[in-house]
């Protein structure tokens, strides 16, 4: 049975100021010495979702042990069951008081820090204290404040590590994002089909949901013998069944942001192949597909090999330890690019598996440090559908760059400055075809060579981690040599079609 406490209008307003007041300037320079412990951030400082991910430490990894059962047959509700203990390794940033969690939906039932276990209390006013070890967990869906608080005793010091074990569970439904679009923990009937972006990995684990603190992940997932369980990187061990459950293993030992976690279940076929230089591929695909998209998947997904090395030689070697793809018979309404091994509604069409594979490198690895910055992931995705178009004698680059460019200017489409869609343009069609024209345009004034060893370089520099727009302006002015102010101005930062550049 889950029970969800209510939470006031007031109690949300008192979640802000906490914001507000961590997002201040920090610890004074000329205090006195030795610890000053204050509370860890309630979110990771991105202006378009304020709460998502959390401050004052840094994970390492998340060693994630969950179990799930999957709805009745209908009539019975679309309704699942998803239990965890999720273990996290965490340093600390600053000198830790408290810290918070994200967890959407779910309800904690044990908390311990370094082994001490915490006892849940009920919010505390601003301000006030709270007696020992203890957790608080603040769920307010209207004002999209998710928040688990977490208050270690002994407190932890700037630089030391500690590990958190949260037990927690529920029901598990059909989570929206801010636009009311499917995501997180999609409870489908023969499974779930799990695909975070842009902050929906609280739905299904406790996590610092931001880009920014990017970490290694373990899993373990026990569903009903029969179903399987996928998630991103290489299976660990092969899988136990015992009493009618099975247990799968996987393991992402390279840092991965928590949007693109997954750990998909369904009724999946699963086929290992691997690519010619030796790269794992992993393929989950459901059994219940129909003809005509099974033919399309498999077409599809028998590229990835080709599509990988043609990546490969125009950018910089596969950035992960496997790849692969999950393709479920239910839809969320998009694919995602789960790190690994991304996530296909329906069917796998070959410009969407470009597109997914163009994301590894262009969103995975290299991620954007704010959602500000999605231009650098939907651009350079579809700017690598449009490569590998014309590298298999589709449409050449410049053809679909004139393609975008036959948009009046007049058309809504320009009247969005893409480095700046705001919360609710993320997945606007500019950012894909406009991002993807801003790339074309860009290779054609610095020159094909320019072009692609800066994008190397971007690859290179800020691999496993994040960077903005301006870090990216950088990198080309750098290589180019040229002052591309303008160029990005009127791209990116301009809500007006490009006529010169
Ligand atoms: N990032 C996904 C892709 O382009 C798409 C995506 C994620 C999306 N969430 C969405 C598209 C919500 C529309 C609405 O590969
Ligand atoms: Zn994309």
């Amino acid at each position: 049975m889950r029970v969800r406490r209510q939470v006031s209008g007031a109690l949300a307003a008192v979640l802000a100021g906490a914001l507000a007041l961590s997002a201040g300037p920090t610890a004074a320079q000329s205090g006195p010495p030795g610890p000053r412990y204050t509370a860890g951030a309630p979110g990771a400082g991105d202006a378009y979702f304020p709460f998502a991910g959390n401050g004052g430490y840094d994970v390492r990894h998340y060693d994630l042990d969950l179990t799930y059962t999957p709805p009745a047959p209908a009539p019975a509700p679309l309704v699942g069951q998803l239990s965890g203990v999720a273990t996290i390794d965490l340093v600390a940033t600053q000198d830790l008081d408290r810290f918070n969690l994200d967890l959407r939906g779910l309800d904690v039932q044990a908390i311990t820090v370094n082994g001490k276990p915490a006892g849940e209390v009920a919010p505390p006013a601003a301000g006030a204290e709270v007696e020992g070890a203890a957790y608080w967990h603040v769920q307010d869906a209207a004002d999209r404040i998710w928040e688990l608080t977490i208050q270690p005793r002994p407190k932890i010091k700037q630089g030391q590590a500690a590990r958190v074990v949260v037990t927690y569970g529920g029901a598990t439904t059909r989570p929206t994002d801010i636009e009311g679009v499917l995501y997180g923990w999609v409870t489908m009937r023969d499974g779930a089909m799990v695909v975070n972006e842009p902050e929906g990995a609280m739905t299904w684990y406790p996590v610092s949901d931001h880009q920014t603190d990017k970490a290694t992940y373990g899993f373990e997932i026990t569903v009903p013998e029969g179903k399987v369980a996928v998630a991103n990187g290489l299976p660990g061990r092969d899988p136990v069944t015992e009493g009618g459950w099975t247990t799968w293993f996987w393991e992402a030992p390279d840092p991965q942001a928590s949007y693109l976690t997954t750990a998909s279940v369904g009724d999946y076929d699963l086929r290992f192949s691997e690519t010619a230089g030796g790269l794992p591929i992993i393929d989950a695909v459901d059994d219940n597909l129909t003809p005509a998209n099974a033919a399309a998947t498999e077409a599809s997904l028998a590229l990835q090999a080709e599509m990988i090395a043609f990546f490969e030689e125009t950018f910089v070697p596969y950035p992960f330890n496997s790849a692969g793809a999950i393709v479920d018979d239910d839809t969320v309404g998009y694919a995602l690019e789960t790190q690994t091994r991304p996530v296909y509604s329906r069917a796998a069409r070959e410009g969407t598996v470009a597109h997914e594979l163009a994301h590894q490198w262009f969103g995975n690895a290299v991620s954007p440090e704010r959602w500000a910055d999605i231009w650098l992931n939907e651009g350079w995705a579809t700017y690598g559908e449009w490569l590998w178009s014309e590298e298999s004698g589709g449409d050449s680059a410049q053809a679909s760059f004139d393609a975008v460019m036959e948009i009046p200017a007049d058309d809504s489409f320009w009247d969005l400055a893409i480095a700046d869609p705001g919360p609710f343009g993320l997945f606007h069609g500019a950012v894909y075809d406009r991002g993807a024209a801003t790339l074309h345009a860009l290779r054609v004034k610095v020159g094909d060579e320019a072009f692609f060893a800066a994008s190397q370089e971007w690859l290179t520099r800020y691999d496993d981690s994040t960077a903005t727009t301006d870090d990216f302006e950088a990198v080309f002015e750098e290589v180019s040599g040229q002052d591309l102010t303008t160029f990005f101005d009127v791209w990116v930062r301009t809500p007006i079609k490009p006529t010169t550049w």
